[in-house]
C-alpha cells in the first residue's frame, strides 16, 4: 500500500521552499502526499521561530496529533527552524514525536525515515539538494536557493542559529536549476536567500550582481525576483544588473528595521540611517520606477520616542510601496535579551499602529498612480476571488486581477489597463 505523508508550513520563503524539497524527495520515493492529516502515515510540521511564542504554537499543535498515533500506523517529525532551535527538549516534552530535523537536514530526509537518526539537528557538509526532485505548487513560478544561513549577526535574530552560516551555490547549480526549471514552464524565477546579495560563488568567487545578470540572460526567464537583500550588502553591481535587465522586477525589499542610527548599532545592522538612505537613492537613480519594500521592528529594547520618530520620517522619505512591520519580540539566546530596558507593551502596540497608518497613506498614493496607465503584468492563474478574471503581477510586483480572454496561457506576459487601486491590489482589463 501506498504510504501517504502530510505536510504543515508556517513561515518564511525559504520554508516554503523546504516543504517542496521534503514533499518532491518522498514522493519521488513512492509517497503520496495528503491533505488530510488524519489519513497521513507521516505527519511534518514545518515550523518557524523568528517571532511569538513559536514554540508553543508548535507544542500545542504537537498536543492534538497525539491522539492521531493511537489508531494507526504514523510518524511524526518536528522540522524546520523551532527543530533546530528546541532540538531534543521536543522529545522530551512530547516523547510521540518520531523525530526532530533541521533546516539543514531537508536532503536527508531518507536516511531520518529510515531510523538513523531521531536528532538530525546538524549543518552537514554535504547538503544534498535534489534539484530535480522539487515539488512546485505553482505552474508558472519556481523559487530558487542560491544561498542558505546568514553571516550577520543582528542582536534580535535567531535566523544564524536556525539556519547555520552562509553557503552558498556554485553558480553552475543555479544555472542548471534554473533551465531546468524554465523548461518545465516556469518562465518567472525567485531567488532565494536569508540575505540572498551575499552571494558569492564558491568556485569563481562571482558575486550576486553577475549571478543576477547570468540568470536575467538565460533564455525563457520573463521574470526575475529575489529576496531577501540586506542592506549593508547592496553594491554597483547589483543595481547595474537591475537596471540593465528589464526581466528583473522592479521591486527591492531592502528591510531597514529602524530609522535610529543608535537603535541600528544596538541591533548590529551595519549601517547608519543615512547610509542606508543613500544606498536607497542610488537605486532610485538607476531605477526611477523602482517599488521599495521594507521590514520595520517597532520596540526594540530601549527604543525611544525620538527613535521612533526617525523611524517614522525614514518611511516617509522612503515612500515604500509595502512595509511589514513587527513589535520586537525576544527570541531565546540572542543578544537583544540583554540590552537596555524592555519597551513597555501598550508602547510598542501603539507605534506599530502609527507605522501603519503612515504607510497606509503612502501605499495608498502609489496605487492611485497607477489608475489609467497601461502596465505589463504576467499572468499567474485564476483570480482567488473572481475565477472569471484572470490574476497576475506588475514587474514592481503589484497583484492585478483582470478581465482577459479566460484562454489566455499561464506565463504570458500581457497588457492590462488598470482601472482601480484597491487596498492593497490593482484591478483592470487587458488590452489588445
Ligand atoms: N522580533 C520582531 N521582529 C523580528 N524579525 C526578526 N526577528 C525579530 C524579532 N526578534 C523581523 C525582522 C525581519 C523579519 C523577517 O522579521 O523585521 O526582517
Amino acid at each position: 500500500m501506498t504510504k501517504t505523508f502530510f505536510i504543515e508550513t508556517w513561515g518564511c520563503q525559504m520554508n516554503d521552499l523546504d516543504t517542496q524539497r521534503l514533499s518532491g524527495g518522498l514522493k519521488l520515493r513512492g509517497w503520496r502526499r495528503v491533505d488530510d492529516e488524519r489519513r497521513a502515515n507521516l505527519i511534518l510540521l514545518n515550523t518557524c521561530s523568528i517571532r511569538e511564542k513559536a514554540e508553543n504554537k508548535v507544542y500545542s499543535r504537537l498536543g492534538e496529533l497525539r491522539e492521531l498515533k493511537a489508531d494507526r500506523e504514523l510518524q511524526i517529525g518536528v522540522c524546520g527552524c523551532v527543530a533546530q532551535q528546541e532540538g531534543e527538549r521536543i522529545l522530551a516534552r512530547a516523547p510521540w514525536v518520531d523525530f526532530v530535523m533541521g533546516p539543514g537536514n531537508v536532503g536527508h530526509i531518507d536516511e531520518i525515515l529510515a531510523g538513523g537518526k531521531t536528532i538530525a539537528v546538524d549543518f552537514p557538509e554535504d547538503r544534498r539538494y535534489d534539484y530535480l526532485a522539487l515539488d512546485r505548487p505553482s505552474a508558472t513560478k519556481a523559487q530558487v536557493t542560491i544561498i542558505e544561513g546568514c553571516n550577520k549577526n543582528c542582536t534580535f535574530c535567531i535566523v544564524p542559529t536556525t539556519r547555520g552560516r552562509e553557503v552558498s551555490r556554485p553558480f553552475g547549480d543555479v544555472l542548471s536549476e534554473v533551465g531546468a526549471a524554465v523548461d518545465s514552464g516556469r518562465v518567472e524565477i525567485e531567488l532565494l536567500g536569508q540575505t540572498v546579495n551575499a552571494y558569492r560563488c564558491p568556485v569563481s568567487n562571482r558575486d550576486f550582481g553577475a549571478l543576477l545578470a547570468a540568470v536575467a540572460e538565460l533564455d525563457g526567464v520573463r521574470r526575475l525576483r529575489f529576496m531577501t537583500s540586506h542592506p549593508a550588502e547592496v553594491n554597483d553591481s547589483m543595481i547595474a544588473a537591475m537596471r540593465d535587465h528589464a526581466n528583473v522586477s522592479r521591486y527591492l525589499h531592502l528591510p531597514v528595521q529602524s530609522g535610529s542610527s543608535r537603535v541600528l548599532r544596538r541591533m548590529k545592522r551595519l549601517y547608519t540611517r543615512e547610509k542606508y538612505l543613500e544606498t536607497m537613492q542610488r537605486i532610485r537613480e538607476a531605477i526611477p520606477e523602482i517599488h521599495f519594500s521594507t521590514d520595520i521592528i517597532v520596540g526594540f529594547p530601549g527604543e525611544t520616542e525620538d527613535d521612533f520618530q526617525q523611524t517614522l520620517t525614514l518611511i516617509e522619505e522612503v515612500r515604500y510601496g509595502s512595509l511589514f512591520a513587527f513589535k520586537y519580540s525576544p527570541r531565546p539566546g540572542t543578544p537583544a535579551l540583554k540590552i537596555g530596558a524592555p519597551v513597555d507593551d501598550a508602547i510598542a502596540n501603539e507605534r506599530l499602529t502609527r507605522v501603519f497608518e503612515l504607510h497606509e497613506r503612502i501605499k495608498r498614493e502609489r496605487l492611485e498612480s497607477y489608475r489609467g496607465r497601461i502596465l505589463p503584468v504576467l499572468v499567474e492563474g485564476p483570480s482567488k476571488h473572481d475565477p472569471a478574471m484572470l490574476s497576475g503581477r506588475t514587474d514592481d510586483n503589484w497583484v492585478v486581477n483582470f478581465v482577459a480572454d479566460p484562454c489566455t496561457p499561464l506565463g504570458s506576459m500581457l497588457g492590462v489597463r488598470i482601472h482601480d487601486a484597491l487596498h492593497h491590489t490593482l484591478r483592470g482589463e487587458a488590452v489588445a
